[in-house]
């Protein structure tokens, strides 16, 4: 019995499949390479295509036996999303109902789902928890939210699925060895490390007039090794009987800008060049996470602080100056 990793060549999904096989579990990667790297996936088999491929997937399943699925191959840059929305539609909606469809066909019946915080646009109070209403602000983010009430509609085929809405990924492997691809990202924790690196000027602090303590926006950082584990418990509440569920992942714990310069710091043992900048636009003053339900999912909890996320990522743009190799 395997378990399928959809996207497993990406950020989250490469320290997912590793974490599978580092319990000793059977893991296949389907990815199609386009956006994810061969060398994440290191010696767990990968089967290159993709999702939307039936009969690859059914070849797949099996081939290695599939009982269950991890699902995180989609596109996930929101300004790509806006300029290209035929692209997101297709790949992360259309390409996901393929695959579900072909999953059904061979009986593999459990999955986990790679959605996010996104969904909720801009909350109107933080922690949020997953009653708040979605409000998605971006075709990614809409994509996210249709896929998660797709899953849900198919309870009634016997699918059941655990929906993880992620919070802000961040940080690295321990080993120092897998990690996020910079060239590929805006997001804070990577442009931090340009920075540091000399790979970028300055960091541009978007906006220090939000109604927060420190005026700089508030989000909730959690360690992709966290989030790996959370997937691995999301799998095992399924695989004990578990009934479909809508999960937060994140630490509960909200970290401002400003915050998370000084932890880079501090780490670094030098200074980040920074400067404030305008706001940009759609970006919520605060945003964390109200984590109570994803606890009872097997005991989840956030075990690595912002100054581990810093840390590792640190560690693995210091070995891995250029990333993995294309
Ligand atoms: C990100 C993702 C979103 C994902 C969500 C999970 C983007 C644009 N958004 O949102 O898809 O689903 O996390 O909750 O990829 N910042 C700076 N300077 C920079 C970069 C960022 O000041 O150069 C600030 C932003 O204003 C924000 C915070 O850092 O307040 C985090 O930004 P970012 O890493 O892009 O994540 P989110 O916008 O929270």
């Amino acid at each position: 019995m395997a378990i399928l990793v959809t996207g497993g060549a990406g950020y989250i999904g490469s320290h997912t499949a590793r974490l599978l096989r580092e319990l000793g579990r059977d893991v296949v990667v389907l990815d199609s390479l386009e956006r994810g790297y061969k060398d994440a996936v290191g010696d767990i088999d990968l089967v290159v295509g993709d999702i939307a491929d039936a009969r690859l997937v059914g070849k797949t399943c099996r081939k290695y036996d599939v009982d269950s699925v991890i699902h995180f191959a989609a596109y996930k840059a929101v300004g790509e999303s806006v300029s290209d929305p035929l692209r997101y539609y297709q790949n992360n909606v259309a390409g996901s109902i393929a695959l579900v469809e072909a999953l059904l066909e061979h009986d593999v019946k459990q999955i986990v789902f790679s959605s996010s915080a996104a969904v909720y646009g801009t909350p109107d109070a933080s922690p949020v928890n997953e009653d708040a209403p979605l409000r998605p602000q971006s075709p990614y983010a809409q994509t996210k939210a249709d896929i998660e009430k797709f899953l849900e509609s198919c309870d009634v085929l016997g699918m059941r699925s655990v929906s993880l809405r992620y919070f802000n990924a961040a940080g690295a492997h321990d080993s120092g060895d897998m990690g996020e691809d910079w060239s590929a990202t805006e997001n804070l924790v990577p442009v931090v490390m340009k920075v540091l690196f000399g790979a970028q000027r300055e960091l541009d602090v978007f906006g220090d007039d939000y109604p927060t303590p420190d005026g700089t926006c508030v989000r909730d950082y959690v360690h992709v090794s966290d989030l790996a584990d959370a997937h691995v418990k999301a799998l095992d509440y399924l695989a004990s009987g578990g009934a479909s569920l809508v999960c937060n992942v994140g630490t509960g714990q909200g970290t401002s800008v400003r915050q998370l310069i000084s932890v880079a710091e501090s780490v670094a043992g030098r200074a980040l060049p920074h400067r404030v900048a305008p706001r940009r636009a759609g970006d919520p003053a605060a945003v964390y996470a109200d984590p109570t339900l994803m606890r009872a999912v097997r005991g989840w909890r956030a075990t690595r602080d912002l100054r581990e996320i810093i840390a590792s990522a640190y560690r693995w743009h210091e070995r891995h100056p250029d990333g993995y190799e294309r």
